[in-house]
């Protein structure tokens, strides 16, 4: 079992050391508002920012979609990743040892293998990289990268290597040396790097290879891409997916050029790793290349966190253009504009910048149509706009409205493409139970509805939970009248006396989601208002919340005063009736203060 103390003890050191804006900064472009820091967010398309982070209570909040949390429910959720795995991410970030004893016995397997493919790949890149860089060894991997532009700088900066061939290293070279690493075979099978063979034994994966390290986007190496030196088939290799890789997320050179596209606000879409490579190379540094599939949602959805825009570059071949319909919907659902730049014919960006110069990738990336109309001028130039032509058109536009998040967006896309085609937009009939949803509004719990009194207390607790007492004392669960309220009063009460205030705290024990949103909406929101004295507004509003808590307080007693009152006259009792009426004079005096 683990042992709490010592995973609390863990856990508030990385709190500690993490800062909420940092951590999200990785992922998500974040720009000041006062206080707090915005973006848009990572957890629904959107274009205008709701995703708001406050570095006080190190506390995110989306307005949009209503995620929330601390930076480790940041990475839990970003990442799909659990507890103990966003912890080791965030410890790993900021140095922290996590002793393995405070493990699980599941989790402390999941991590030494997690741990062991990382080693493999690191240990396997400075492998490869040593024998690139080799005096005399190598020279045929050298030639050809010197053949193909290819400096050392550019060869240290991307960490190429080179994975010999049988002849110059036998069949079992990387896994050999790697073994001798104290490497285990499994995480060597499990990397990919090396191959079981059926009669027992193992043989290299990556033989007479160039090899690009994929890094993903913490830094890590966790995967590779081999192109063949020379001939031969086939031409690209890539390790095969392991509980570190995932070929449909990750992008090749996003980790290195990420900074570059944040400033640029673009990314360049290529096929391969050679065309990032030249681009570079050239001076252009804002490429990425999926890993020999075509683009899916995750990878829109991550390039999100650093562009406004994306320019895919493809080749003026058909494959170019079926990949460029399949990605309409994912830049519309994730709201990411994106163009296309068509090359010329028989050009790759790689040859193009290599025989033209960096220029001519400017010019075309300066001139690339948009994404929706470079589908529609392309299925125009294939079907023709003749009845049947249009009829062909509309069907293969259809599925992308359909896909499209949400009404705005689907609206857009049904005038642009009817008008174009000088059809009705009726001709879509995009069917509504197609429609997705737009993502709900945050929900609105039951203490957004509570009197207006009662919500500002329970609020300014939350905040401020070092009142609590205080207010108590002034009464304040005899004047609460709403369970709502009551409820949150008392959570707040129970963890204080469990000396836990903060507002992760609050988060934990909140069992209602609806709940959740609100304090974390709260928690987000504080200091918007781009008050300087944050300490005199509390104050002011602790005054006035004790002055409320006097008041009600007294109006209370004396409606039960009231209310006794008229039980003593029903009943006659005449002693107990002089005393009450004393009573309520007293008070009334003491409400008038006179
Ligand atoms: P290309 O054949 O156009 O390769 O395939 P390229 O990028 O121009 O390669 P170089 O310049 O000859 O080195 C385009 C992309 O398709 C994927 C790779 O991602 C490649 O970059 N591919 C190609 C594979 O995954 N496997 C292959 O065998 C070939
Ligand atoms: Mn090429």
């Amino acid at each position: 079992m683990i042992d709490n103390t010592s995973r609390e003890t863990i856990k508030n050191s990385v709190r500690e050391a993490a800062d909420i804006v940092e951590v999200i900064g990785d992922y998500v472009t974040l720009k000041k508002a006062g206080s707090r820091y915005v973006g848009l967010c990572p957890f629904h398309g959107e274009k205008t920012p709701s995703f708001s982070v406050n570095p006080q209570r190190q506390f995110f909040y989306c307005f949009g979609c209503g995620a929330s949390g601390d930076a480790f429910s940041f990475m839990m959720q970003y990442h799909h990743l659990s507890f103990p795995e966003a912890l080791k991410s965030l410890a790993d970030k900021y140095q922290i040892v996590i002793p393995e004893r405070e493990m699980s016995p599941q989790e402390r397997q999941q991590f030494r293998e997690r741990e062991q493919l990382y080693s493999a790949n690191e240990a396997a890149a400075d492998l490869y990289a040593g024998i690139l860089a080799r005096e005399g060894g190598a020279e045929e991997a050298q030639t050809y990268l010197r053949g193909r532009g290819v400096s050392a700088e550019f060869i240290q900066r991307y960490r190429l290597g080179y994975a010999p061939a049988p002849e110059e290293g036998g069949w079992s070279f990387a896994t050999d040396r790697l073994l001798k690493q104290s490497l285990p075979i499994q995480a060597l099978v499990r990397s990919g790097l090396a191959v079981e063979k059926e009669r027992g034994g193992h043989y290299d994966r990556f033989r007479s290879r160039i090899m690009f390290p994929i890094y993903d986007l913490t830094g890590r190496v966790v995967a590779f891409g081999g192109r063949i030196l020379g001939e031969g088939k086939p031409k690209y290799m890539n390790s095969p997916e392991s509980p570190i890789f995932e070929k449909s997320r990750l992008l090749f050179g996003l980790y290195q050029h990420k900074e570059a596209i944040r400033k640029a606000r673009t990314a360049l879409v290529v096929e391969g790793n050679f065309d990032l490579l030249s681009l570079a190379i050239h001076g252009i540094d804002t490429a990425v290349a999926p890993l020999g599939t075509s683009l899916t949602r995750h990878h829109v959805h991550s390039l999100r966190g650093y562009c406004q825009e994306v320019v895919l570059l493809f080749d003026a071949d058909a494959a170019g253009l079926e990949a460029a319909m399949r990605s309409v919907p994912f830049f519309l659902a994730e709201q990411l504009d994106c163009r296309v730049a068509l090359l010329p014919q028989g050009h790759d960006p790689d040859s193009l910048v290599r025989s033209e110069g960096a220029g001519a990738i400017r010019e075309r990336v300066a001139a690339a149509q948009p994404l929706a109309e470079f589908v529609f001028t392309t299925l125009v130039e294939r079907h023709g706009l003749t009845l049947g032509g249009k009829n062909k058109i509309i069907g293969e536009l259809k599925p992308l409205i359909e896909e499209a998040s949400d009404g705005g967006q689907r609206s857009l896309m049904l005038a642009h493409f009817s008008e174009q085609l000088g059809v009705a937009p009726a001709q879509f009939a995009v069917p509504s139970q197609l429609r997705q949803q737009p993502l709900a509004a945050a929900p609105v719990g039951s203490l957004e509805r509570l009197p207006r009194q009662e919500r500002q207390l329970v609020e300014f607790l939350i905040l401020y939970p070092e009142h609590l007492e205080e207010l108590r004392a002034a009464g304040m669960e005899e004047v609460l009248q709403e369970p709502a309220a009551l409820r949150m009063v008392h959570l707040l009460l129970e963890l204080n006396a469990r000396g836990e205030q903060g507002p992760e705290q609050i988060m934990e024990v909140l069992p209602d989601q609806a709940e959740r949103h609100y304090v974390a909406r709260l928690l987000a929101l504080q200091g918007s208002e781009g008050l300087a004295d944050e300490g005199a507004l509390a104050e002011g509003q602790r005054r006035e919340l004790l002055l409320w808590l006097e008041r009600a307080s007294i109006q209370q007693q004396s409606l039960r005063l009231q209310e006794e009152i008229e039980e003593a006259g029903r009943q006659g009792d005449t002693a107990r009736l002089m005393e009450l009426l004393q009573q309520k004079m007293i008070a009334g005096k003491k409400r008038t203060g006179c």
